[in-house]
């Protein structure tokens, strides 16, 4: 129905609407869960919230009438291409979810494509709660996390029959790949290969996460360089698709170049501009998270310049939480970005950004 009705010429400000009626019940709920936290003497944790917002979010989503909440066309603009791979808008989701029905609905809200989360082999709970608050950072929109990859287990999800559904949109959906050592990265990537090809996936891309500060080990292959070149080696003679690595805001800037030489190296392969800062924070469980949103942008542009003459593609992660900031990353060299605090503000954030893409 929506495909012949087009919403967006009749309600021109739809994603304006959505946004405020979004965000004052997302205010709502927050204050509600923090009262019931308070009166049960609990610390205050952001999670139950955040989960409240996505199944709402999700159950909504199957009400008649739900094209008018959810259903957003794609910007009229020339694709971004990632070698082969063809993004109908440069923004994508940032690997930070493993629901398949919320991934879903960022696509059906316009998103150019994304990366599933890091999901290691066994199944884990993550770390105890809480472990997600909004940051004590001057700047808003920011929040600390140490989840510690909390996931259902790598089998376990590759064999979900709706993950089927993301790669429905024909738009480039990527797996982020993790592990704890270099034998553990190879043989996820190699599980992830295996589904994909029974699978018959063409529009996907790897992306090799090693910059994860929220276990233990997440960031092992971050002080072995040649670990990397030697796992990224492995995988091109395996697999022809498109691999990025990730890199963290924390790296020096000497490091980030050497990596970026590293990744360089190797065909088909892009960087990711970066995944969270480490920070100590003692409402977390751990003590510890990583911060993401506003805050990270400056140095997401910081490490865009400095990327940027290697010529190797880019898509930039960390604090793109506006339509400014967004066009500031592409402008500044990032061939896409990636985002994730905006989308645990404010999905409709999507169809903002994409609408502002078509403007001067
Ligand atoms: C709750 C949460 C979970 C995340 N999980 C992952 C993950 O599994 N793998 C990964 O590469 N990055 C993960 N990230 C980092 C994001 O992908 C992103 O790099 C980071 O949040 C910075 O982008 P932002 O400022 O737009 O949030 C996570 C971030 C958040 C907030």
């Amino acid at each position: 129905m929506y495909r012949i009705f087009d919403y967006v010429t009749i309600f021109p400000m739809r994603e304006l609407i959505l946004s405020i009626i979004y965000l004052s019940i997302r205010k709502t709920v927050i204050l509600i869960s923090y009262s019931i936290q308070y009166l049960k003497r609990e610390k205050r944790d952001l999670e139950p919230a955040i989960t409240f917002g996505d199944t709402f979010l999700c159950m909504f989503r199957r009400f008649p009438g739900h094209q008018l909440f959810f259903s957003f066309s794609m910007p009229k603009l020339a694709p971004t291409m990632l070698y082969d791979l063809s993004f109908p808008s440069p923004i994508t989701f940032a690997a930070f979810k493993s629901e398949v029905p919320i991934m879903e609905l960022w696509l059906k809200l316009g998103i150019g494509g994304g990366c599933i989360k890091t999901i290691l082999k066994e199944r884990r709970t993550g770390n105890p709660r809480p472990r997600i608050q909004e940051a004590n950072t001057k700047e808003p929109l920011a929040i600390i996390n140490a989840m510690g990859l909390p996931g259902p287990g790598l089998d376990y999800f590759l064999d979900l029959k709706r993950l089927q559904k993301l790669f429905k949109f024909n738009r480039p959906v990527g797996f982020s790949v993790g592990g704890c050592t270099p034998k553990e990265y190879k043989s996820n990537a190699r599980t992830i290969l295996e589904h994909i090809k029974r699978n018959n996936i063409s529009n996907t891309y790897l992306e090799i996460n090693i910059s994860c500060p929220n276990t233990s080990e997440g960031q092992n292959l971050l002080s072995h360089p040649e670990m990397l070149k030697k796992l990224l080696v492995t995988l091109r003679e395996e697999t022809a698709l498109v691999i990025g690595v990730k890199l963290s805001p924390d790296q020096s800037n000497d490091d980030i170049l050497r990596f970026i030489d590293i990744i360089k190296s190797v065909e088909r392969t892009f960087v990711n501009l970066g995944n969270t800062q480490a920070k100590l924070d003692d409402r977390i469980s751990v003590g510890k998270g990583g911060l993401s949103g506003h805050p990270l942008f400056e140095r997401t542009l910081e490490m865009i310049n400095l990327a940027k003459p290697s010529g190797l593609p880019i898509i930039a992660t960390g604090g793109i939480t506006d339509a400014a900031r967004l066009k500031v990353a592409l402008k500044n060299g990032a061939t896409l970005v990636g985002i994730a605090t905006a989308l645990v503000i404010n999905p409709y954030n999507i169809p903002h950004f994409n609408k502002s893409l078509t403007k001067p």
